[in-house]
């Protein structure tokens, strides 16, 4: 018989799964612009096709953001009144959260809890942070503010969150989704609470258009890898060939697009989902926006969520922000 616990998997995955399946057919379903939505381009595999995008030449993203973190880590810790405990959204990895860790671990215990959605992302994570010194690590395979309600929920009277949002993942929600989200954030913190905040900043458009188009094409098998996933854990019939990555940069949104373009007339049936997907020539799915930012617009934004801004560094080399804010 199987134990509690194997069958709370269980359950957990079955609703995972049916989650998937009603987004896809949502998104596919639309009369106007099909999408997908861009978390689901993390499964394992995806996971490991962005770690291979931060290793391209043309993606300056991740280098920037290590950059920073590596120079300002203890600049950042300095700046809070301890003792904090950290919360991460999206931790990926875990790589880029390292100096943080080490910075605040030279004056106090640290109660590190990542919260991804990737099991496999989490899993790694704990391998490159598992072992840090003066760290304890509890990662939570949840969306982003149920894992950060469950960490508020552990905090002890007089520790202060700190919440790592980086990466520039808030640039996947549109302009307002991105506000609600930081106010989303911010209802859960109390007075006292920080915020670090990473964001693309805006660049010219050759530049960031390659870092989604890269020549030997890991950002076009990231992208088209949620079909192929469609295809692992739906019973999707999606012919990958007959498929093509289009980025696209829109100037007055200032966001880069992902897009996958059908090359001819199809129909593709997802059969777990009991579902036929007509597309045209010329037809694309949306599966991903990173929008841009500009250094002071961040913080105007975040101030409307009721953050105050405590710092900003920016990079020279890739225009990138981390900015620190303190819940008011
Ligand atoms: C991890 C969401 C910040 O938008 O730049 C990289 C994901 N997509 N290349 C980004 C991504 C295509 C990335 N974020």
């Amino acid at each position: 018989m199987a134990s509690s616990a194997q069958m709370a998997a269980t359950g957990a995955a079955t609703r995972a799964l049916s989650e998937f399946c009603s987004d896809v057919v949502m998104g596919l379903s639309h009369p106007g612009q099909k999408e997908l939505p861009s978390k689901y381009l993390y499964d394992a595999l995806g996971s490991a096709l962005f770690d291979a995008i931060c290793l391209l030449p043309e993606y300056g993203l991740s280098r920037a953001e290590m950059r920073l973190l590596e120079r300002h880590a203890r600049e950042v810790v300095e700046r809070l009144p301890g003792p904090v405990v950290v919360a991460e959204l999206g931790s990926g990895n875990g790589q880029k959260t390292r100096y943080l860790l080490e910075a605040l671990a030279r004056r106090q215990r640290v109660n590190y809890y990542p919260i991804d959605i990737s099991g496999s992302a989490l899993f790694r994570c704990q391998q490159e942070l598992g072992h840090l010194e003066m760290v304890s690590l509890v990662g939570f395979e949840s969306a982003y503010l149920d894992g950060l309600h469950k960490v508020a929920a552990r905090r002890r009277e007089g520790e202060r969150l700190l919440v790592l949002f980086l990466g520039s993942t808030i640039g996947n929600f549109d302009r307002p989704a991105g506000e609600q989200f930081l106010r989303d954030v911010r209802a859960t913190l109390r007075e006292g609470d920080s915020l670090l905040l990473a964001t693309d900043l805006e660049k010219p458009i050759p530049m960031v258009k390659l870092a989604y188009d890269d020549p030997p094409g890991v950002t076009a098998a990231f992208n088209k890898n949620i079909l192929a996933r469609i295809n692992r854990e739906l019973g999707g019939e999606f012919d990958l060939s007959q498929f093509e990555h289009v980025v696209r940069y829109d100037e007055s949104e200032r966001r880069i697009e992902m897009h996958l373009r059908s090359k001819a007339w199809q129909n593709v049936a997802i059969r777990k989902a009991g579902f036929r997907l007509h597309l045209r020539k010329d037809e694309t799915i949306w599966t991903e926006s990173s929008h841009k930012y500009d250094r002071q617009e961040v913080k105007e934004i975040s101030g409307r969520a009721g953050f105050e801004p405590a710092g900003q560094w920016i990079d020279a080399e890739w225009p990138f922000a981390q900015t620190l804010f303190f819940a008011v």
